[in-house]
């Protein structure tokens, strides 16, 4: 619900559990009073007369205890005496450069506008409210939009901001935030997704300290290292328990998420478009559009704010038809084959893998121009007909008949120095006149930003789709951007290369995705590590490591889920020695962890012994039981007795409850430990299916599970719990 009270001056948007409220001062700045849990409440205004006792750079516009640093301003600018970070920047070509923002009107309206151009939350007119708060600069006739919508049953704000120029030059937007947030307290953790290629998304918790703390990406992707997530957290926050605010954003480029503990121990948190090498220019009557935030606050731990945005991006976030169905199993030949493959081999992979019961057949990399290796081809997408033994439909026709779906791998933002494509069109990727361009992994990036480009694109890709019988795409992205230049941009403009370069590629997503809705897009975080909300709105689902080690994946994909939904992460049982680390696990092991996210093979199935085979089929019997829990049921982190060496999760649906628990290191001569399960009904019973024996909810969450003693490292155990019908009791 979103409220305006015009005696108080106050604006309360209210979701099921939560509450923000913004205050309009005498002065017409826009504050933020109170964001947190909903509480009654008359006027906030008194949460801020405290505020005033910092006597340095007081009485701002002459008015004594009036002091913009020392107020938590919705959208601060530059040109006023709050000094702390701006979150908006710009200046006209004749000089102008200062302004002092003020609320001016706003509108209410049930439901929520797209984003032009950008990937943006949506949900029907009942389910989301939102407010347009029009902020004017008395001088310079530029107006900012702050929209901020609130998703009643999700617990969800969304906010993204809009600039428009009712002036008569052209201004140049050097720096604008989707988000500022004010605290008026520094006592918070900082929690960020950081890592690099191959250790993704590790969760890293750091004190709040005086000056700036920062994540951010210059990468033109959000990045292996740099996931666009941000959360301040008391310092006591655990999964079950603890208050924290988090914002992820809803982009793929470079951006930036920042805490700054100013003098006064006050925290500002901002999140948006990395400012670096960035600016935008804006005609007059022209507008430009921030990405959005998604902003959760969570009373109760790092669970409850996990399984909001989980729930709020299965419903409100990701647009294909895939979000809310099981997935397939898939099995994809890339570590099974690399580059090496005939159509012998892939057809034999196919049909060991049917049957053993796997249902969808990916072709990787490799199967076009003349893509032997990663020095050449990118580009050329025409089928290896020679490697594939015939025509790709035919290899396709091939996969299908032994009752498989198909998927094919492409890498569409690229092209490879050796490529016809490159010959024909050098003009086409992103480098500077003059200056040698990078190879990185032997390709260049093609620029998004030119419309010809997109229009390739898009083409290539509606002819390989609609030409083919494919069910599934994986859309790769193997290296960064660099040499940031593009051929047809000049001067100021060449700023704007990156954010073009995003908004080309949305274009060319949303095109496809929407011509072929029955395909399910899986975009590949591991070349270009763009694990994050932007990409997720088009493919419902993102490869999270090229590290398909068990124990590496415990980390990975504990940090992807602590804000992604499992379901989204592509988790593949892959060979021992593990080609990336080189670590054997059982097969028990890498089951379980591989079944935290979107199940799949990746292995030579048919160098299997017998042995491991039968106990594919087994795993692949019981996974497509437990199937629809373990993908789409509520998934919750447990605590374990020792967070370096047990890892543990547990999910749950209307039915049952599925606890998966890991032991890194074994270690000699301890007591049996116990798992505590959460977020169970006290009373309701459960019946452990291994045993027979039946507990209550409160009994699973206060004296707990009873592991088993690992005999060996890189040990786990799985329970599975049914709820006892209240007719059976
Ligand atoms: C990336 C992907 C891999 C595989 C290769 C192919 O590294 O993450 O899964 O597709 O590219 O070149």
């Amino acid at each position: 619900m979103i409220f305006f009270d015009e005696e108080l001056q106050q604006i309360t948007l209210t979701t099921q559990h939560n509450q923000l409220t913004l205050g309009i001062l005498p002065s017409q700045h826009l504050v933020q009073l109170y964001f947190g849990k909903k509480i009654p409440h008359g006027s906030l205004h008194y949460c801020l007369e405290n505020n005033k006792n910092a006597p340095y750079m007081a009485d701002t516009d002459s008015q004594s205890g009036f002091q913009l640093e020392l107020l938590p301003l919705v959208y601060p600018a530059f040109g006023n005496p709050d000094l702390r970070t701006p979150a908006f920047q710009f200046f006209y070509q004749e000089g102008q450069k200062l302004s002092d923002f003020c609320y001016s009107k706003h509108e209410i309206y049930s439901g929520k506008k797209n984003i032009p151009g950008l990937p943006s939350s949506f949900a029907s007119d009942t389910e989301v409210e939102s407010i347009a708060i029009y902020l004017r600069d008395a001088l310079t006739k530029i107006e900012l939009i702050v929209t901020i919508s609130a998703f009643e049953n999700y617990d969800v704000f969304t906010q993204h901001v809009c600039v428009v120029n009712h002036s008569e030059s052209t201004f140049t937007i050097e720096k604008m935030m989707s988000v500022n947030l004010d605290f008026l307290s520094a006592d918070f953790e900082l929690l960020t997704l950081t890592g690099a290629w191959g250790r993704e998304t590790q969760l890293q918790r750091e004190k709040l300290h005086r000056g700036t703390q920062a994540i951010d990406s210059k990468r033109g992707a959000s990045g292996h290292g740099q996931n666009p997530f941000l959360a301040l957290a008391e310092p006591t926050t655990t999964f079950t328990k603890g208050q924290v605010y988090s914002l992820n954003l809803v982009y793929s480029g470079n951006f930036i998420a920042l805490a700054e503990v100013d003098m006064y121990q006050q925290t500002r948190v901002q999140m948006g478009i990395n400012p670096f090498d960035f600016s935008w220019q804006v005609a007059p009557q022209a507008s430009f559009y921030t990405p959005e935030v998604v902003l959760v606050f969570a009373e109760h731990g790092l669970n409850e704010m996990s399984q909001r945005y989980h729930r709020f991006y299965t419903d409100c976030l990701i647009k294909s038809s895939y979000a809310k169905r099981e997935r397939p199993i898939l099995m994809n030949n890339w570590e099974a084959t690399y580059f090496n493959f005939t159509r012998e081999k892939l057809v034999a992979l196919a049909e060991e893998a049917q049957k053993l019961g796997i249902e969808l057949f990916v072709l990787d990399d490799g199967w076009f121009g003349q893509r032997n290796s990663d020095q050449t081809s990118l580009g050329d997408w025409y089928p290896n007909e020679a490697k594939l033994g015939g025509s790709l439909t035919a290899l396709i026709e091939a996969i299908k008949s032994k009752g498989l779906q198909f998927g094919l791998w492409v890498e569409p933002e690229m092209v490879s120095k050796d490529s016809q494509l490159f010959q024909q069109h050098p003009e086409w990727i992103i480098a500077e006149n003059g200056r040698i361009p990078q190879e990185s992994r032997h390709q260049y990036v093609l620029d998004l930003s030119q419309r010809e480009v997109q229009e390739y694109l898009i083409a290539f890709m509606t002819q390989l789709l609609s030409e083919n019988s494919i069910d599934y795409i994986k859309w790769d992205m193997n290296r960064n951007l660099t040499d940031l230049n593009s051929s047809k941009l000049t001067g100021i403009e060449t700023k704007e290369l990156s954010h073009r370069y995003m908004l080309g590629l949305y274009r060319v997503l949303a095109t496809i995705t929407q011509k072929f809705p029955k395909v399910l897009f899986e975009s590949c975080g591991c070349g270009g590590g763009r694990f994050d909300p932007g990409m997720l709105y088009y493919t419902p689902q993102i490869w999270s490591s090229d590290d398909t080690d068990a124990m590496e994946r415990l980390a990975i994909q504990a940090g992807n889920s602590l804000v992604y939904p499992p379901v989204a992460m592509g988790c593949h049982i892959s060979a021992v020695p593990n080609h990336q680390v080189g670590r054997r696990t059982s097969l028990r092991t890498r089951e379980i962890v591989a079944q935290q996210g979107n199940f799949g093979y990746e292995l030579d199935l048919i160098a299997l012994s017998s042995v491991e085979k039968k106990a594919i089929k087994q795993q692949i019997h019981d996974y497509k039981q437990l199937r629809k829990i373990l993908q789409l049921g509520e998934q919750a982190q447990l605590i374990t007795n020792d967070e370096q060496n047990e890892w543990a999760w547990q999910k749950q649906d209307d039915n049952w409850v599925v606890v998966s628990h890991v032991y890194k290191m074994v270690q000699p001569n301890v007591l049996a430990k116990r798992l505590k399960l959460t977020n169970l009904a006290e009373t309701q019973l459960y019946r452990l299916q291994s045993t027979g024996q039946l507990f209550t909810g409160g009994e699973l969450m206060t004296i707990g599970l009873a592991l088993p003693l690992p005999n060996q490292d890189y040990f786990a155990s799985r329970f599975i719990l049914e709820k006892v019908k209240k007719e059976e009791r």
